[in-house]
């Protein structure tokens, strides 16, 4: 069939071709994934609001390809500004009735020209695969891309196991004596707020990344505020976990991401326990921690997904001792000009 020809045109996050470019997106999700709700297009407006405040830590553009008055295709092109000067993180998504003609190259292409533009030498994307053999994996090898991480999704059906909990809980307190265990939703007590950036920023050199080319972050106090405030606007809570020392240190810690308009679905984002601190069973301590807080401030959730390299196999222990199972692959991709 021949293609009807596309526009290619900038978009703002409070224009009015944006919910249709969101919907691009949630009709991808639906497709590659028809049992979890897409992302809410709350979440796109507050990241494309991000982009367009003066001092933020990052910059970017969306752009739409636009077919008489319809958005067929999506590109989103995010700039680190605090580090990683190189890099260029984009995303292209082509309505699942619109592909094969030609969309995402053109798509891909733009992004490529504009990072290109600002002096970005290094291009990273992600590609959800759900299925073995998906289109984003297709695509990104047909363009040159090179697969630098796998991870592996693994989803768990709450409420977790009685048992199953209680058994971690009651074997990582034994090792873990001497460290207190706090939770907290949404804003780290400020006392523990520079130890928590410093967290972040091991979040990017200790967590496996595969050959993924990325540098260290640069995170301090204020970065985490920015963060943590850039959630809310997202229409999410997040629940916290972290061991702390005897003299007060934040050594651990656990956040899980519920979406408040669909809290059904969970996300388990980040979990890191300080190198110097390892052996002691903190990072199961602090997710059994933040699963309790879950069961009582959300019922609701009925599910929770995490994201692991194969290599990281102290994190793939706990969470298959919480009984997490797979449920596809998440690829992250790079190319360097
Ligand atoms: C990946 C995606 C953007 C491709 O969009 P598209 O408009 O179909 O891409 P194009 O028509 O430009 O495809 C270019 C080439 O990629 C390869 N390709 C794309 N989809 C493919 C598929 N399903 N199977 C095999 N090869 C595929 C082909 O070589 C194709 O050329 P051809 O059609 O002449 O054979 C689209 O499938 C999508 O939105 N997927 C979900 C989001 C995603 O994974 N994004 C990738 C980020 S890198």
């Amino acid at each position: 069939m021949t293609a009807p020809p596309a526009r290619i045109v900038d978009l703002g996050p409070d224009d009015d071709l944006f919910p249709a470019w969101c919907e691009v997106w949630a009709a991808v999700q639906r497709d590659d994934r028809p049992e979890d709700p897409p992302r809410p297009a709350q979440e796109h407006v507050a990241l494309g609001r991000e982009l367009v405040a003066p001092g933020g830590s990052r910059d970017g553009l969306h752009r739409a390809a636009v077919t008489g008055d319809a958005v067929v295709g999506a590109l989103r092109v995010l700039l680190p500004l605090r580090d990683n000067p190189a890099v260029a993180f984009l995303d292209v998504a082509v309505h699942p009735v619109h592909r094969r003609r030609g969309l995402g190259t053109r798509l891909l292409a733009e992004g490529r020209a504009y990072a290109a533009e600002r002096g970005r030498t290094l291009f990273i994307s992600e590609v959800d695969e759900a299925l073995p053999s998906s289109p984003g994996r297709a695509f990104a090898e047909r363009h040159g891309w090179t697969c630098d991480l796998v991870e592996t999704r693994r989803d768990l059906v709450l409420p977790v196991d009685a048992d199953r909990l209680s058994a971690l809980e009651a074997e990582s307190a034994r090792a873990g004596a001497g460290y207190e265990i706090r939770t907290w939703r949404d804003r780290t007590p400020d006392e523990l707020l520079e130890d928590r950036a410093l967290l972040e920023r091991r979040m990017t050199t200790d967590a496996p990344h595969g050959d993924l080319p990325v540098e260290e972050e640069e995170w301090d106090g204020e970065r985490i505020r920015e963060y943590e405030r850039s959630h809310v606007a997202r229409g999410r809570t997040v629940l916290s976990a972290g061991a702390v020392t005897a003299d007060g240190r934040l050594v651990a810690f656990t956040d899980l991401q519920v979406p408040l308009a669909q809290p059904g679905r969970a996300s388990q984002a980040g979990t890191l326990v300080l190198r110097e601190h390892r052996g002691h069973r903190l990072g199961a301590r602090v997710k059994a921690a933040v699963l309790r807080d879950l069961a009582a401030q959300f019922p609701e959730v009925r599910r929770i997904s995490t994201y692991n390299s194969d290599s990281n196999t102290p994190m793939v222990a706990v969470n298959e001792a919480l009984g997490f199972v797979p449920a596809g692959h998440l690829s992250s991709w790079s190319l360097r000009l």
